[in-house]
């Protein structure tokens, strides 16, 4: 496959073309009356559906959409932002009567979805998960989260992991919601599903070109010379259809990893796109790419110093991005309703380059980045033929609003309501005075101004929903930012408290030594955490209480790691890091310490001064009662060597080997705190799941986890011919079941003492890598 050479020049002679038309209609005489007109028109319809509260100003509130349902807006306000969505991104007619009945379905259909969730928080992994369920999509669900992972973990910390994930994020909804658009009613639900989830991977694929092509090259981290050697790989990569290999030499030794890892994922992109598109489609993808790449690369190699750019030379490259990138998008499917959207790709990238830029205006200007805008407002002094963006980018809803849809005041509508949302969340973010500057130095015309601004300050009702949901998007991801980082900090805090208190004096060669070494090296401590977080914060249990029951819960544990490592169970050389027991003394002294340990775990409870007995001795029933059940694990899962087992009794077997340690976790403090029996229900069903649930993890884990990381050699399972829960369900169904786990674990935190602490605790119980 060879693209034609002269191909960026003839799009490029579109683009002028198109440029001067844009520029034409400025000159048109009645370019500012018009205009004027048509927002005097608007103001005077808007009126009509005043409302006088100015709700615009609480975004991004979380209760907003709860306002808004309260006082009888939400519809207007969907209405309005759906009707958006299908104009300027679906580039439909969307004043037809298919259109209008297709936007007020889906108004009702959102408005469901958000009556329903209102309790819940927006963009949790919970909520994508459960969107995936209803489609069937596990699968690619959990795809995207393990590239997702892999993508912040190849990014260097200089780039902005969470816009990247955002964008990436953004993307793969705009392929989904082009391709539900698409999808007949009449499918079998399979055939949709397979369509989905290649839309989910189209998108994540093609989003993965923000970070890892735009965003490395504007960046610092690569030298000029490594940044000339990267565009040469797309290109060449664009102009062939297939993927150099990359070599060391070529790269600094330090940023080698990174460049691999880079092309690695940009190779697997590039072939899952171009195998996705039909035959007919594969040359017009590579072309627009190249073009969306070369317009680019014209953009970047311009500096705000350089007084000697024409107005072609700024424009061209924004028209010719804008709208390439939207015909990447739509080559990969062919589309019903073509209609005037190719001949209308400009405009609508146009519309929507010139928007964009004028918000990110001030950002532009601290960054020296060369757009309309920020040429303009630099060199308009001295350059008078240069010509006014915001002027070009009232053409372009010239040209909507009075030559494509004339005589729509649902269009009229929509795009005046974005227009003055963008204005006045400029305003609201660079306060008047900065604005108002601005608005001078763009002004083409002193009544247009004036009419604009009055528009501006008097139109109240005019949010979107999609910039609430950016806006919930970005909290989200901050938000889940901060509350990981405490938890992670609280959990080192704890950890070290923790071990702190493990270890026992002792002689040497003794089994206090034995059982030191047991109890050290590189744990997770999830158990004493519990026990240790629920009974202090939870249930306020006096510090000498809390202490005794960790101590107590870290050995039963710490035993029943040692028994099932022997070479009578899973025969495990290392654990935590380190050599186990009887790879270090003998089998002997394993068995003893592990026996050993055990009773001590008794005695720590035993000895605990209470002025309530009773409670003492449901204490002891209790926890050897645990140990009993741990026993019974290990010996169903020895016994299932080799075996078929149910999904029933993969379940009974891991509660008796994993749930019933975490219950005792929680159940300990709960017994000497007196806690009802409802609430001790509750605990025995939360560990029930989250047990099971971490039980799946570390089945997963040994099929795909680090050893450095997981401190003992992964492959264990197999190798042991053990049933598991991979063995038996496989991968993804194993993944599945786990999540099923996960939800139902989580819904039971709800009735226990509300400790934001176990919440983060279960999403580590899955995401952990070790
Ligand atoms: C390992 O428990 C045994 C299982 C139930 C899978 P952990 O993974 O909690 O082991 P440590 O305490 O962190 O070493
Ligand atoms: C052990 O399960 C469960 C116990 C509580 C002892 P595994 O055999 O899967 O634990 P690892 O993988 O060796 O830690
Ligand atoms: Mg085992
Ligand atoms: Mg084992
Ligand atoms: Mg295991």
């Amino acid at each position: 496959m060879q693209m034609d050479k002269d191909y960026f020049q003839t799009k490029q002679e579109q683009a002028k073309a198109y440029f001067q038309t844009l520029q034409a209609q400025i000159q048109e005489e009645n370019f500012a009356s018009a205009l004027i007109e048509t927002l005097h028109q608007y103001q005077q319809d808007k009126k009509k559906t005043w409302v006088n509260i100015d709700h615009w100003k609480q975004q991004p509130s979380k209760l907003f959409i709860s306002y808004l349902a309260k006082s009888g807006q939400l519809d207007a306000y969907l209405h309005r932002s759906i009707s958006y969505i299908y104009f300027r991104d679906l580039g439909r007619d969307i004043t037809s009567e298919a259109m209008q009945n297709r936007i007020t379905a889906v108004t009702e259909g959102v408005k469901n979805y958000l009556n329903q969730k209102e309790q819940r928080v927006p963009f949790h992994l919970t909520e994508l998960y459960q969107m995936a369920q209803k489609e069937s999509l596990e699968e690619v669900f959990f795809w995207v989260s393990d590239k997702l992972k892999r993508v912040s973990a190849i990014l260097p910390d200089g780039l902005d992991k969470n816009e990247a994930k955002r964008k990436i994020m953004k993307i793969i909804a705009g392929v989904v919601m082009h391709e539900l658009e698409e999808l007949d009613g009449e499918l079998s639900k399979d055939r949709r599903r397979q369509l989905l989830d290649q839309a989910v991977r189209t998108g994540y694929y093609y989003g993965l070109t923000y970070p890892l092509i735009d965003d490395v090259l504007d960046a610092d981290m690569l030298t000029a010379s490594e940044k000339k050697t990267f565009a040469y790989f797309i290109r060449q990569t664009l102009f062939t259809g297939e993927v150099l290999p990359v070599k060391a030499d070529d790269w600094q030794k330090n940023h080698w990893e990174f460049i691999s890892a880079v092309h690695q994922e940009l190779s697997e992109a590039f072939h899952y796109l171009k195998s996705c598109q039909p035959e007919e489609n594969r040359q017009l993808f590579l072309e627009n790419a190249y073009l969306f790449f070369e317009a680019q690369e014209l953009d970047r190699q311009k500096h705000l110093d350089n007084d000697r750019y024409t107005n072609e030379d700024l424009y061209t490259s924004v028209i010719l991005k804008s709208a390439s990138s939207r015909l990447i998008i739509r080559s990969f499917k062919p589309f019903s309703e073509v209609e005037n959207i190719e001949a209308n790709m400009f405009h609508y990238g146009m519309y929507n380059q010139l928007a964009d830029d004028l918000t990110d205006l001030d950002e532009d200007l601290a960054n020296r980045n060369v757009t309309p805008y920020t040429y303009f407002v630099t060199y308009r002094e001295q350059n008078s033929n240069l010509i006014n963006p915001f002027a070009m980018y009232w053409s372009v809803i010239y040209y909507f609003i009075h030559k494509l849809y004339p005589g729509k005041p649902e269009i009229r509508d929509v795009i005046l309501d974005r227009a003055i949302n963008g204005l006045k969340r400029l305003k609201a973010r660079l306060g008047k005075e900065r604005y108002q500057k601005l608005m001078q130095q763009f002004s083409f015309d002193p009544n247009f101004d004036k009419a604009l601004e009055k528009t501006v300050h008097r139109t109240h009702n005019v949010a979107f929903f999609d910039k609430w949901i950016r806006d919930q998007f970005l909290d989200t991801l901050k938000q889940n930012q901060q509350l990981k980082n405490q938890f992670v900090s609280k959990m080192k805090e704890i950890k070290e408290q923790v071990e702190e208190q493990l270890p026992f004096e002792s002689a040497k060669n003794s089994l206090e030594e034995a059982a030191n070494d047991s109890l050290s090296g590189n744990a997770k401590r999830l158990r004493p955490m519990m026990t240790w977080v629920l009974a202090k914060e939870g249930l306020r249990l006096p510090d000498h209480l809390v202490l005794s029951l960790v101590k107590s819960i870290e050995y039963m544990h710490t035993a029943s790691l040692i028994f099932d490592d022997l070479p009578s169970q899973d025969n495990a050389p290392e654990r935590r890091g380190k050599q186990t027991l009887h790879e270090k003394y003998n089998h002997a002294t394993a068995e003893l310490t592990g026996l050993w340990l055990t009773q001590r775990a008794v005695e720590e409870q035993a000895v605990i001064k209470h002025q309530e007995p009773g409670r003492l001795l449901e204490l002891i029933a209790y926890s050897t009662r645990t140990t009993q059940n741990m026993c019974q694990g290990q010996f169903l899962d020895l016994q299932a060597k080799g075996k078929q087992l149910t999904l029933d009794e993969l379940r009974e077997l891991s509660v008796y080997k994993t749930s019933f340690g975490f219950e005792a976790a929680l159940m300990m403090p709960m017994i000497m705190a007196g806690e009802s029996d409802e609430r001790k229900q509750a605990v025995q069903r939360f560990a029930y799941h989250a047990g099971i649930a971490f039980q799946i993890k570390d089945d997963l884990l040994d099929i795909t986890g680090d050893a450095k990381l997981l401190g003992k050699q992964p492959g264990r399972d197999e190798r042991n011919n053990s049933s598991t829960f991979v063995s038996i369900l496989g991968k993804e169904e194993a993944q599945k079941e786990m999540w099923r786990h996960y939800m139902a674990a989580r819904k039971e935190l709800a009735t226990l003492p509300d400790i934001a602490f176990f919440y983060q605790l279960l999403d580590y119980l899955i995401l952990r890598d070790h």
